[in-house]
């Protein structure tokens, strides 16, 4: 009789990146353009190959308690075992470095690690990207396709979408300005709020498509401006950070129009215009979570970082993401 050896056990990883929306969010639930960035945060998952069980046993998911179950079912409604890769599966993880829920891409990052694992290494960006859409449709009905995109395609992206397809996009300069990005607690998530939006243009058909489209509109204008920041200038680059941060103000007017700002969302942006903000707007879906504003020059970032998390503490308001991300031009 022969020595049983013990099985090898295999782990596989895959990751994919957070995402800020810098323009056009709902709007590119329609089809009109929207603009973003992909950010360094990345959310990875590692399967461990175990048993012969064609289930995995054990899911554990970091910074996310509750979303175990979500993922379960997630893997459930793929018919997770048809892939081999799940086949043997004994336990899969989630690590992630971004915040869940609050408009920084984490179910899209997740569609998109979970497609790379189960596609494997030879699989393309476009392949990967049509299948991490198919599984974000299991969270929120008609995502417009950014954020799966985001979580893929590194720096400034500008996106046309074209729903029910994914949108045709283009790579552009890095943003030509500062960005102090935030976020604060949430009251409703993503698919509620694009349902919101929905329900709302049943209703008020004209009005709300007026709204969306001048969003897409905005969002080609600022990508204008970041194309423009690349061709060649004179002597010194001239300064972006106004006309993106008009840009970023009309955005946030739309969006509080729509019902998608908040109190502590204003709070947050009108703080950071007193601090010298050149323009702020919520990112993502809003009703809470992701905000970021347009800074000149990094001494302005600086400062306003500092006062943000001064104001919102004296406030009572939990600042739950405070990042600078350092102006790509100069001052
Ligand atoms: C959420 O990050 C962006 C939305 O436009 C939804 C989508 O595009 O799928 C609200």
């Amino acid at each position: 009789m022969g020595i049983k050896r013990p099985e090898k056990m295999l782990t596989r990883r895959a990751a994919a990146r957070g995402k800020i929306i810098l323009f056009g969010e709902h709007a590119a639930v329609y089809g009109f353009p929207a603009l973003g960035l992909q950010l360094e945060e990345e959310l990875m998952v590692t399967l461990k190959e175990g048993g012969r069980e064609a289930s995995i046993q054990r899911i554990r998911c970091s910074r996310a308690p509750g979303a175990e179950k979500r993922l379960r079912k997630l893997l459930q409604e793929l018919a997770a075992p048809q892939h081999s890769v799940f086949r043997r599966a004994a336990e899969l993880s989630v690590r992630s470095e971004l915040p869940p829920g609050l408009g920084f891409g984490s179910s899209a990052a997740l569609c998109a690690a979970l497609a790379k694992l189960y596609l494997g290494e030879g699989a393309g960006t476009a392949e990967i990207w049509k299948e991490a859409h198919r599984l974000e449709k299991l969270f929120h009905g008609t995502p417009s396709g950014i954020d799966t995109g985001l979580s893929l395609i590194p720096g400034t992206t500008l996106f046309l979408p074209r729903p029910p397809a994914l949108p045709e996009f283009r790579r552009l300069p890095d943003f030509p300005a500062g960005l102090l990005v935030g976020a604060v607690p949430r009251s409703a998530g993503t698919a509620d709020l694009v349902a919101r939006i929905a329900a709302e243009r049943e209703k008020n058909g004209s009005a709300v498509n007026r709204l969306l489209s001048e969003l897409g509109e905005v969002s080609g204008k600022a990508a204008e401006m970041v194309e423009q920041s690349k061709r060649p200038h004179q002597d010194k680059m001239p300064d972006y950070s106004a006309g993106l941060g008009a840009c970023a103000d009309r955005s946030q007017e739309i969006l509080a129009e729509l019902g998608l700002s908040t109190a502590e969302l204003d709070f947050c942006l009108r703080t950071a215009r007193e601090a010298g903000a050149r323009g702020a707007k919520l990112s993502g879906a809003g009703g809470g979570g992701a905000f970021f504003a347009i800074m000149k020059s990094r001494e302005e970032l600086e400062d306003a970082y500092s006062r943000m998390k001064r104001s919102c503490k004296r406030k009572g308001i939990p600042l739950l993401y405070l990042k600078q991300y350092p102006a790509a031009g100069g001052d």
